[in-house]
């Protein structure tokens, strides 16, 4: 028998989701997980998107076990948790910062076939181990789009963090997901982030959007959690499968994606 009843980590479970593809979510969600695992935070990352350009090729990582062992019942998510060699930083005062990941699976169609009560059940394990293995924070990486899937994911999660750029489609394809999130699971749990986008083009967006959440939809303003420039270092650390937040430090959108990832502990 499946759980419905949504368990929740007294640690932030965030959802980082948009509805369109290639809009920064992977690099995002790897720059905010390894800038909180440097200030000594446990930090647990799941591989919700299984394209090509996934977590662990990215990290260079070749996993025995990921999750589609988990939905089909051979392994646990803590059977799977792989922490990431490059990304355990000592502290001080003798901790040790660490991003952990539950990877996906390259090519994979993983969670996208995923039946609702195996993905609820997959969630529910999450929280679980969020707080089982007291974790400081967990990070979803969704796949582009607006299934269920998606929807499920963001809905579970204690907030989404919403991507876009200055993109038409990206910032119609980001208020279809907020209003289906609203309208069939009755969570309005976004925060914004722009990407690719200089500071007057970010706040345009976040114009936008907040303005058709509160006009359409009847709901409160939408925060907007940062706005993330366009970097070429950046984009040539991802394309190098290197770390930017380790290799490029001082790159202007790993500071402020590290700003964004230090406001979510505040
Ligand atoms: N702020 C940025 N500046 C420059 N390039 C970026 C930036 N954010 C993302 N990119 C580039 O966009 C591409 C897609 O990024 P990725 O994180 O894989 O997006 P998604 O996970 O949403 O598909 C990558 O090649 C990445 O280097
Ligand atoms: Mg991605």
């Amino acid at each position: 028998m499946t759980n419905p009843t949504p368990l929740h980590s007294t640690a932030p479970v965030y959802a980082v989701a948009s509805g369109k593809g290639g809009v920064g979510k992977t690099g995002i969600t790897l720059t905010m997980a390894t800038t909180l695992a440097k200030k000594g935070k446990r930090v647990l990352l799941l591989d919700g998107d299984t394209g090509l350009a996934n977590l662990d090729v990215q990290l260079n990582l070749q996993p025995k076990r990921d999750l589609a062992h988990v939905l089909s019942g051979e392994s646990t998510l803590r059977d799977i948790a792989l922490p990431v060699p490059q990304l355990a930083f000592p502290q001080k005062d003798g901790t040790t910062g660490q991003v952990t990941l539950l990877p996906g699976r390259a090519g994979h169609a993983g969670l996208a076939n995923v039946t609702q009560p195996a993905l609820l059940n997959m969630v529910n394990a999450l929280h679980a181990l969020v707080e089982e293995d007291a974790y400081d924070a967990a990070f979803i990486d969704v796949a582009a789009g607006i299934a269920p899937t998606q929807l499920t994911l963001c809905a579970q999660a204690h907030q989404t963090l919403l991507v876009t750029t200055p993109d038409p489609s990206a910032i119609t394809d980001a208020y279809a997901l907020i209003k289906l999130m609203w309208q069939q699971y009755a969570t309005a749990n976004a925060r914004l982030i722009v990407n690719m986008a200089s500071a007057a083009e970010g706040e345009y967006v976040h114009q936008r959007l907040t303005t058709a959440v509160e006009k359409f939809l009847k709901l409160p303003p939408l925060p907007l959690r940062g706005i993330v420039p366009t970097c070429k270092t950046y984009a040539t650390a991802v394309r190098e499968h290197r770390i930017a937040a380790i290799a490029h430090p001082n790159s202007h959108a790993v500071q402020a994606i590290a700003r964004i990832a230090t406001g979510l502990l505040a």
